[in-house]
Order: structure tokens, then C-alpha cells, then sequence
């Protein structure tokens, strides 16, 4: 238990941050860290972990060390927490030597309640001896997998942070700071790998639900994705998004092609130059550029809150990748999307991108052919994800092992549950399909085995003289569902697919449920045509509505309001230099047309509003409000600007 009420907790939470309430696991990841233990803490990306050790570190004595992977994530956080009046600084390498100096001398002096520092500065001696000499209410360790060889992001320097935490120890005063890290990367070994590497003693290890409900998550498979994507991105005219794909070729060419039809968007990857680089970033984090077309290098780091969808081009490499990809959208808690356009193509690419890899090192080829062999196995989970008709979020979370309490019900949220299809019951049909990968005894491909359900006559079938099996034709009625239903019995494990090269298909761990006739087997058909196109119809209906901004509870706000709100919020960050969205995101802009404050005490209710910000903010915005208001805006027009309700 923490010595902070949690009427406590929250008043600062308000006061500091401007958050009404806390989100999901954030408070009792707070009240572990105010209690002073040691905590790991996984929540998903854009959940809100910061919060989780900005929090405790204002009301804890002395200075928070946080130690952060990059310079940009840096500055991100230093410009937020600046903007909510949060006295705080960092030390890294984009610093001049007196601006370092400056910052060291303020911290001596007590100045901070958080400094942020780079790893590499930690095993230097005399940073070791400055460190000493302070009081550390706590050391926070943010994007923790750095420090595991497992994670995506390994850094060699972070694994020197036990040391250092070890050293301010051994000087005996003041004692050990407590440990926290923050991490969204799921996977149980990277979790252990990090309480391991940063010796975390008797922590308290949280993880968060991994949920993020405003996110619809689809799989589309068009013919030609080049006008699939312009459409998509013509439906979104005035929202911003990230498009991934595979490879630097491709980053080049699409951004090109967008560009040329008029589209506002910029190319960026480890091969481009590094000020171009930096260039089209922060054009993007500006609100200069609309659309960063991108490799897997962009992302680390970008905070942006008002990202509307994240696209990608191909599909990746894994669901880690993934959810961390996608997770860039919809910070700020409004709906997003994020889309797959998925291509028959992409999975090759994949595998050409893993078998030939040359960026990493391996120890031995024994090693090199293991770590292989694991990311054919994650890219074909994400293979599974594109062809499943199940519901997608449940798909992820059950990935990531999170228990799912009604998986029949769907999430209403994704492209499989949105567009509607039939049941169908294949029990007799994966029970032949089962008998068939039995008889050929785990030793043929996905091909093959639907080749012998359909009675194919090919070379291979004959070879292997397949066509003698007792199974041979016996899904010849079913020829459209044997794949799907392949896929189906993949992905809840009735079947198993190898890892290697080529792989092939196995009897699962469940295959006997269906074998002795324990379950009977449902699954969802993919839609018809007829249905697809009303599914289509609505859903298109359901984004010209997301088009107009809303308050939360569904009712319509002033357009021209919020537009005006926009660009006063628009000019206060030019003059400050800071991106749009460290002032106020569109949710406060949002509450404000939904409230329309006349006082101080209104402002201050508007969410994202703390302390400082209704200090300095307050009265421009609300004078802008009641210009508008006394513009004289009456009756029918302001109906109009409403979407003409009554
Ligand atoms: N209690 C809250 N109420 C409303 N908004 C919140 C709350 N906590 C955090 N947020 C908002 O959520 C967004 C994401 O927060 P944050 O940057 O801390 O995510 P994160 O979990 O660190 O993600 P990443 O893994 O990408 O670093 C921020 O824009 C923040 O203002
Ligand atoms: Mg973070
Ligand atoms: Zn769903």
C-alpha cells in the first residue's frame, strides 16, 4: 500500500496531467510504484504507460531517472510534460556540452522532478559520481524489451542498467532507488528476459489487457491494392495515417505514385538520407505531411496522438510487429483503423525477407537455422490472421494469450465481425479432412493435401501414388471450403503446420475432438457477394459519419467551431515550435464545442486540461468560443453546420 490516498492519486492525475480518470491497469501500476516496489509493467502501445511513472514521480521525493532509447521519444515527452508545467529534462547526445551542464547544475539544485537519459551515459564514471550524489526517487526504465536479445529493438547499451542501478547501491546512501519498466512487447520470454537483465527484485509484474478497443482491425484482399489504398485514402481526406510496407523499393515507388495524384504524403526508411529522414518525420508529427509511407524503421518513438489508420501495404512479418505497427493509430482513444491489404505475393516476400537475410548475426548455422525456423512460425501465425474468418481481435489476443470470455459473441469491431456471414457446420468435412492428413502421415504440404480432398490427378498426387489413399476425392462436393476450412482447423489447433523451409501439415494437439466426434465444428463462412456489398454499403455510410467529429457520447458537435478551434490550437504551436497535439488533442478541442466553457471552472472540467493548461490556455480558447458564439450564429444555419437535426 502506498502512503497517497486514491483520492490523492486522482486529484494529481487531474492537476499534473489532466485526465479525469485512470485507464485500464494505470492506477494500480501507480499504486505499486508509490508503494515503492519494483514493477514491470506491460501494457499495449498507446495504452498509457507514461502516465503510469510521470504520476508517482511528481509526488515522490527527489528526481526520477528515466532511461529512453531515443532521442525523439525524448523530446516528445519533454514537450508534453513541459506543456502540462512539469519541471523535467534530459541529457543525451542532441545537447550542447553547456546545455548539459546547465541541465546537470539544475538537477543538483533539486529543479526536476524527472530527467530522462540516453543508456549509453550510464557506465560513464562520472556520471556514476553526479548520480550518487542526488536523491533518485526511483529509476524507470522505459521500452524495457531494448533489453532483452529477443525483443525487436535490442540495445547493447541498456543491458549496462543493472550495473548502474548496482553501483548507486554499493554506495550505500542513498540505497537502492526502486525499479520500473515499461515495455509493450508481450511475449513471456522478452517479460523474463527483462526482470532477469535488469535484476528487478520481488516485482510486481502487471499486464495490462491488451485490448485497444478503438481500433478496427481488418484483412482486405483486393485486386488491385494501388486503387484499393487511393480510395481508402480519398474516403479520409483530412486525416492522418502511416501506410507500412515491406520493403524500401516499395516505400519509394508508392510514395511516389501518391504523390503524383495529389496526395500529401512522404517516403521514409533507413536507406533514405538522414536529414531527409528526420525532414518527413517531423513533417508528419506537424501535421505538414498527411501520410508517411514507411519500412518497419518508422514508428519507434512517434507519439503522435491523432494517427486515423495505420495501413499496411503488405502484410508483415509477425503479430508482434503488428499490433505494435497498428497500435501507432488512434492514441488519442478515437476510433482508427488499421488494414491489411493482403496479397497473395506478401508471404513469399516474407520468406525471401527471412530466409536471405543478411542483417543479422547468428552464433552458429545451428542457431542461424533455430531463430529461422521461429520466424517462419510467426510469420505463418500471421499468415493464419489474414485468411481467418474469425473475429480478428480475439485472433490477437489469443496470441498474446489473453483469455477471451466469449468468443462466439465477436468483438462487433473488426472486418470480421462487421461484415455479416453464415455459420456453417463442417464437422463431417473436417472430419475428413483430418482422416486424410493422417493418412498422409504428416509428411505433405497444404497443396497436396487439398489436391488429394479434391481428387486432383496431378504429377505429385500420382508419384507419391496418393490417389490409392482410402481419403482420395472425398471432399470433391466441398471444393470452395476445403481451404477455408484448412485455415480454420490451423488456427484453433486441429491441425499443425511445420516450421521449416517446407513446411508441411500435421495432426494438432485438438485433432481428437473432432476425430472421436466430442465438438460439433462451426465456422464462419466468408460473406457473399450480395451481403459483401451491403457490408460495404454500410460501412461506408459508417465512415462518412466518423468523418465528422463527435463528442464521446455520440452527439454532434459545431464543425465550424471545432475547425476554428483547430487552427487557434494550429498558431499557439508555431509559436511554441511544437507539434499540434502536445498543446491539446482533438478530444479536448472536442469537449470544448461539446461544453462550450464560459468560466474557468468549466475549462478546467474539459478533458486534458491540468493545472497549467487552464493557466495558460483558458482564456484565448474561451474567448475564441464566445467570438464565435456572439458572431451571431443562429438558428437554421447553426442547424445546418449540425448535420441539420432537429
Ligand atoms: N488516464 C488517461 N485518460 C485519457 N488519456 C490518457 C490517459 N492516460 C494516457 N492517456 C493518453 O494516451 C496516449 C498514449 O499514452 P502513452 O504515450 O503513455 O502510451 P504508451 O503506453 O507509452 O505507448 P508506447 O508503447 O507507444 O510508448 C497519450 O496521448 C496520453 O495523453
Ligand atoms: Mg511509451
Ligand atoms: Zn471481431
Amino acid at each position: 500500500m502506498s502512503e497517497f490516498s486514491s483520492g490523492q492519486q486522482l486529484d494529481a492525475l487531474k492537476k499534473y496531467f489532466g485526465h479525469g480518470s485512470f485507464r485500464g491497469a494505470q492506477e494500480r501500476a501507480v499504486e505499486s510504484i508509490l508503494g515503492g516496489r519494483d514493477t514491470l509493467c506491460v501494457m499495449p502501445t498507446g495504452a498509457g504507460k507514461s502516465v503510469c511513472f510521470q504520476l508517482p514521480a511528481m509526488l515522490l521525493d527527489g528526481v526520477a531517472f528515466v532511461i529512453s532509447p531515443l532521442i525523439s521519444l525524448m523530446k516528445d515527452q519533454i514537450d508534453s510534460l513541459s506543456q502540462n508545467g512539469i519541471p523535467c529534462a534530459c541529457i543525451n547526445s542532441s545537447l550542447s556540452l553547456s546545455e548539459i551542464k546547465n541541465v546537470l547544475s539544475n538537477t543538483a539544485k533539486g529543479r526536476y522532478k524527472l530527467i530522462y537519459i540516453a543508456p549509453e551515459r550510464l557506465d560513464n564514471e562520472w556520471f556514476l559520481s553526479f548520480a550518487k550524489s542526488l536523491k533518485i526517487s526511483m529509476i524507470v526504465v522505459d521500452e524495457a524489451h531494448c533489453v532483452s536479445q529477443w525483443g525487436q529493438d535490442f540495445r547493447v547499451s541498456y543491458t549496462k542498467i543493472s550495473d548502474f542501478v548496482d553501483s548507486i547501491m554499493l554506495a550505500g546512501i542513498p540505497a537502492r532507488p526502486f525499479v520500473c519498466a515499461f515495455t509493450a512487447t508481450a511475449t513471456p520470454r522478452v517479460r523474463e528476459d527483462i526482470v532477469k537483465m535488469l535484476k528487478l527484485q520481488n516485482p510486481e509484474i502487471i499486464v495490462a489487457g491488451f485490448d485497444r478497443e478503438n481500433l478496427n482491425f481488418e484483412v482486405r484482399r483486393p485486386a488491385k491494392k494501388f486503387e484499393e489504398l487511393s480510395a481508402f485514402l480519398k474516403e479520409r481526406r483530412d486525416k492522418s495515417g502511416i501506410i507500412y510496407c515491406l520493403t524500401r523499393k516499395t516505400v519509394d515507388e508508392l510514395s511516389e505514385k501518391l504523390k503524383s495524384l495529389g496526395f500529401n504524403a512522404a517516403p521514409y526508411h533507413a536507406g533514405l538520407p538522414s536529414q531527409d529522414r528526420h525532414k518527413n518525420q517531423e513533417d508528419f508529427i506537424f501535421d505538414r505531411v498527411r501520410i508517411i509511407v514507411a519500412t518497419n524503421a518508422f514508428g519507434m518513438g512517434v507519439n503522435k496522438s491523432n494517427v486515423s489508420f495505420v495501413v499496411h501495404y503488405n502484410m508483415p512479418k509477425d503479430i508482434e510487429s503488428y499490433y505494435q505497427e497498428a497500435g501507432r493509430a488512434g492514441r488519442d482513444g478515437s476510433p482508427a483503423d488499421a488494414v491489411i491489404l493482403y496479397g497473395g505475393q506478401d508471404i513469399r516476400t516474407n520468406l525471401f525477407l527471412i530466409n536471405e537475410s543478411k542483417d543479422k548475426q547468428y552464433a552458429s548455422a545451428e542457431e542461424e537455422m533455430y531463430l529461422k525456423s521461429l520466424e517462419r512460425k510467426r510469420l505463418k501465425e500471421m499468415d493464419l490472421y489474414c485468411n481467418t474468418h474469425e473475429c480478428l481481435r480475439h485472433y490477437i489476443l489469443k496470441y498474446f494469450g489473453e483469455e477471451i470470455e466469449s468468443p462466439q459473441s465477436g468483438c462487433k469491431n473488426c472486418g470480421n465481425c462487421n461484415c455479416e456471414s453464415d455459420i456453417k457446420d463442417i464437422t463431417v468435412l473436417s472430419q475428413k479432412i483430418l482422416s486424410c492428413v493422417f493418412r498422409m502421415r504428416g509428411n505433405f504440404g497444404k497443396n497436396t493435401v487439398i489436391d488429394v480432398l479434391k481428387g486432383s490427378k496431378n504429377a505429385r498426387v500420382q508419384r507419391f501414388m496418393l490417389d490409392k489413399l482410402s481419403t482420395y476425392g472425398i471432399c470433391k462436393e466441398h471444393r470452395t471450403e476445403i481451404n477455408d476450412a484448412i485455415t480454420f482447423l490451423l488456427v484453433n489447433g486441429f491441425l499443425e503446420m511445420t516450421n521449416g523451409e517446407f513446411p508441411v501439415i500435421k495432426l494438432g494437439s485438438r485433432s481428437d475432438e473432432i476425430l472421436k466426434g466430442k465438438i460439433k465444428v462451426e465456422m464462419k463462412l466468408s460473406a457473399s457477394k450480395q451481403k459483401e456489398s451491403k457490408a460495404a454499403d454500410e460501412r461506408s455510410e459508417k465512415i462518412a459519419a466518423g468523418k465528422i467529429a463527435k463528442a464521446p457520447n455520440g452527439a454532434d458537435i459545431d464543425q465550424k467551431l471545432f475547425a476554428n478551434l483547430k487552427s487557434l490550437r494550429a498558431k499557439l504551436a508555431a509559436a511554441q515550435n511544437l507539434p499540434a497535439y502536445i498543446i491539446f488533442h482533438d478530444s479536448a478541442l472536442i469537449d470544448m464545442c461539446a461544453k462550450l466553457p464560459k468560466t474557468k471552472e468549466d475549462f478546467s472540467r474539459i478533458s486534458g486540461v491540468g493545472a497549467q493548461k487552464l493557466a495558460r490556455y483558458a482564456d484565448v480558447f474561451m474567448d475564441e468560443i464566445k467570438n464565435y458564439l456572439g458572431r451571431g450564429r443562429h438558428g437554421e444555419d447553426r442547424m445546418e453546420e449540425r448535420g441539420g437535426r432537429m
